[in-house]
């Protein structure tokens, strides 16, 4: 079976095709980075209205790096929330148009879920159920108990700001440019430990909630008072990536704790930090956990993610109606199982 997948929930028009004995044969994504540059953030209506510009060009090119055409098509998946409403609603249009042009069933993707089964992408190192899923992208952060694909326990998520918001929010104290999640990193990579001592949030209490707003509070009072040159500013970022990864590895290993569970899927743009990476691997993997990634491409938003999780839902026979509605807050534990 063979599916066209679209992303559109933020800003990153993502298509791609996957076929389910061949795998991947197309991702297309355009990035808009540069056109919200100049803003420091996300602009929802110039995303939306750039998504426009985008897609079609983009399905065009998918369709034909992937040797393929509308008649091979067994259905169409596109993300139906969460997001930035005029977002989804550009590839949900889309998305919904071809599907009743070409009479093909049309899936309806939880943003999350397509995050939680990137690692399933990479068919050689894809996880076994059950297992811990850390998300951690720039919307949401949470942490989920997963049982099988639709099978999932919401054990807690960020009450404040998500991770990679505290990384670009803090990346903008730092006079870096948007989105600053991987320029923080970059400039942390230059940093020396010990300099400056973040808090980890809500480690010392019981749960599984995450909290990173005060984190950036912290950031903000230690640039103010610190020194204004580069290196300052490296030990700075080294410290609070330092204080994210080691308040999301307690959280991990509590969870691991609670559940009994072996495997962790870290998924979301946060996901491509190295310093996560090397952490997790040195800190849970010899206790017998295996933690499992996304490859780098598709740690942050993508097509093919949408695509996979589309074809999932596709095989179980759960389509939407052309008249579904996008939507843009969704709880990720109400989705139906498989
Ligand atoms: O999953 P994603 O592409 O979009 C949402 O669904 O929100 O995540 C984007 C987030 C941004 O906040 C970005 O700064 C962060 O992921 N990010 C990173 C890195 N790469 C992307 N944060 C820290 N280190 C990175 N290497
Ligand atoms: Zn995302």
């Amino acid at each position: 079976m063979r599916i066209l997948g679209f992303e559109t929930s933020c800003d990153e028009t993502g298509i791609a095709v996957y076929d389910d004995k061949l795998g991947l044969l197309s991702h297309q994504l355009y990035s808009q980075v540069k056109l919200h540059a100049d803003y420091g953030g996300v602009v929802p209506e110039l995303a939306s209205r750039d998504h426009v510009r985008k897609i079609v060009p983009l399905v065009q090119r998918a369709l034909k790096d992937a040797g393929t055409s509308a008649a091979d098509l067994d259905g169409i998946a596109y993300t139906k929330g969460p997001g930035l409403i005029g977002a989804l609603l550009v590839g949900s249009s889309v998305a919904r148009s071809l599907a009743f042009a070409w009479d093909k069933p049309l899936v309806g993707v939880h943003h999350m879920e397509g995050h939680l089964l990137a690692p399933m992408l990479d068919e050689g190192n894809s996880p076994d159920f059950p297992f811990i899923a850390l998300l951690v992208s720039g919307g949401h952060s949470m942490i989920v108990d997963v049982k099988g694909i639709g099978e999932y326990r919401v054990l807690g998520e960020s009450i404040d700001d998500a991770a990679g918001e505290a990384f670009d929010k803090t990346a903008k104290l730092l006079g870096l440019d948007y989105p600053g999640g991987p320029l923080l990193a970059k400039l942390a990579a230059k940093g020396e430990p010990g300099h400056y001592a973040f808090p980890r949030p809500m480690t010392n209490k019981p749960g599984l909630d995450l909290s990173f707003s005060g984190l950036k509070t912290f950031a903000a009072n230690t640039i103010r008072a610190a020194a204004n040159d580069e290196q300052t500013h490296a030990n700075i970022a080294f410290a609070f990536q330092e204080a994210v990864v080691d308040t999301l590895l307690i959280k991990c290993k509590r969870a691991l704790k609670q559940t009994g569970y072996s495997r962790v899927v870290i998924a979301g743009g946060v996901s491509a930090n190295t310093h996560l990476r090397e952490i997790f691997e040195a800190k849970i993997g010899p206790n017998g956990t295996h933690v499992f990634y996304p490859s780098l491409a598709f740690c942050t938003d993508n097509g093919a993610m949408i695509a996979y999780a589309g074809m999932e839902r596709l095989k179980a026979k759960q389509f939407d109606n052309y008249d579904e509605q996008v939507k843009p807050r969704w709880p990720l534990d109400t989705l139906p199982p498989l």
